[in-house]
């Protein structure tokens, strides 16, 4: 029997990994210039942390969880957000204590046991971010321009901007009556999730993805037209903030968003290229949450990256040149091979990538297999170098080879390549 991965699983391979490094190493350097420090949670939480902070009648809860029991019979679930974890964070450790605003990032996986298609797994990855202590405009504006930020950063452009304010506590109860009532109406049409939904919780009958129910919410009322005015004067200010930085927005009145815990703004940021699955970045502003999961009064917004549809975007755009290895040691005999080994290690404690053979293999052997790593120079020494007191260096591109002596490889080697690095990044 072959062992596979579990459907909706897969392996990132080295190759692809790389770019999965390069991704979130741009994360880090925007993260960095708003000031977000980075949080690591468990993967595996309580599942009443999702239950309470998501909400039960999602599709997320309701369907899509990978949940557990423990031996002492309690429920535990791999996370399908890192929302709610790094709330119950934020309150286990007490950091909303340190005053003002907090802002974390979180990178990684994410599970949700949905049908696998383009643009969605099983297993899949975010890059997260959470503001905490502040409850807007200023900061919602921030954090939609840092989503932006960050998508800019990984080259990917063209995407558009929905945004929408799905009201507060004050005014969402006048909303959901209307709603119940246009919804009671057309119960006969609706899936039977949605009747029972229109009945407990008709914000998710915007989310159901069935097409009766879809064409039923195109004529729902929209919540926009509910807000009341201090729901009205955090959304108009936001836009304000948005428009003056030159982004443009789409106003999407029916964008909810599939989690409960959302209040005033939600937004994604969609592209037209990755077919049903459009939305590489979802986020909103969730000022009751904190409190809910049993913590004190701290607003927070955020959002959510989805990495998948990102790389998708970003090697969509053309095959990437790989990395390359800065150097590959040749060396032919036993005593050339003792002090190529020290170089090699020497070298690489200088940050160079250096490959080598293992076994003892001729000098064409050798550069065969250099050629087949990408190496860009080829260090060459054998017993008649060791005698002569110097190295050959060939370059692989143009064949042009130099004789350096022995004592100077080191340092030879490493301005060598710092000199390739400055002119790949000019
Ligand atoms: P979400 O909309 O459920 O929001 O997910 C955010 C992003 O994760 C989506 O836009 C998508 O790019 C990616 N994503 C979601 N599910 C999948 C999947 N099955 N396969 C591949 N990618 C997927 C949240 O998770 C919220 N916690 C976002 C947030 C943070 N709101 C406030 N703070």
């Amino acid at each position: 029997m072959e062992f596979t991965t579990i459907k909706g699983f897969r392996d990132i391979l080295p190759e692809e990994a790389s770019y999965w490094q390069e991704i979130e190493q741009k994360a880090r350097d925007v993260f960095r210039t708003f000031g977000f420090g980075e949080i690591r949670t468990p993967i595996l939480e309580y599942t009443e942390l999702f239950a309470r902070s998501i909400g039960s009648d999602t599709d997320i809860v309701s369907k899509e969880m990978y949940t557990l029991t423990d031996s002492k019979g309690r429920g535990l679930t791999l996370r399908p957000e890192a929302t709610a974890s790094v709330a119950r964070a934020l309150i286990q450790n007490r950091l909303y204590q340190q005053g003002g605003v907090q802002k974390l990032f979180c990178i990684g996986p994410m599970f949700r046991h949905e049908r696998p298609q383009k643009g969605r797994f099983r297993q899949f990855h975010q890059i997260n971010a959470e503001l905490f202590g502040d409850e807007g405009p200023k900061s919602d504006a921030e954090i939609v321009y840092l989503a932006v930020s960050l998508l800019d950063k990984f080259g990917l452009r063209n995407l558009t901007l929905h945004l929408n304010s799905i009201g507060c506590p004050a005014c969402r109860p006048e909303f959901r009556k209307e709603l119940k009532a246009y919804l009671a109406d057309k119960a006969e049409s609706l899936c039977s999730d949605c009747q029972r939904r229109s009945e407990t919780n008709p914000l998710r009958v915007f989310d159901c993805k069935v097409e009766g129910c879809k064409a039923i919410v195109q004529d729902a009322p929209v919540i926009v037209d509910f807000l009341c005015k201090d729901c009205e004067d955090h959304f108009s200010e936001l836009k304000e903030y948005i428009v003056d930085v030159g982004m443009e927005i789409v106003l999407d009145p029916r964008l909810v968003r599939g989690l409960d815990y959302y209040t005033r703004t939600t937004f994604e940021i969609q592209t037209e290229h990755l077919g049903a699955q459009n939305a590489v970045v979802g986020g909103g502003r969730y000022d009751g949450l904190v409190r809910q999961l049993g913590g004190p009064d701290v607003p927070g917004i955020g959002f959510a990256i989805g990495m998948e549809r990102v790389m998708a975007l970003v090697l969509g755009h053309g095959k990437q040149e790989p990395a390359r290895p800065d150097l590959f040691v040749a060396a032919l005999g036993k005593k050339a091979e003792m002090i190529a080994f020290r170089w090699v290690q020497e070298l690489r404690e200088k940050g160079l990538w250096i490959e080598q053979e293992y076994a003892s293999k001729s000098l064409k052997a050798q550069m065969k297999r250099a050629d087949r790593l990408g190496c860009k120079k080829v260090l060459i020494v054998g017993e008649r170098e060791i005698d002569t007191g110097s190295a050959i260096i060939r370059d692989m591109e143009t064949k042009e080879q130099t004789e350096i002596p022995l004592a100077e490889i080191i340092a030879h080697i490493t301005s060598m390549a710092e000199g390739e690095r400055r002119s790949d990044t000019n």
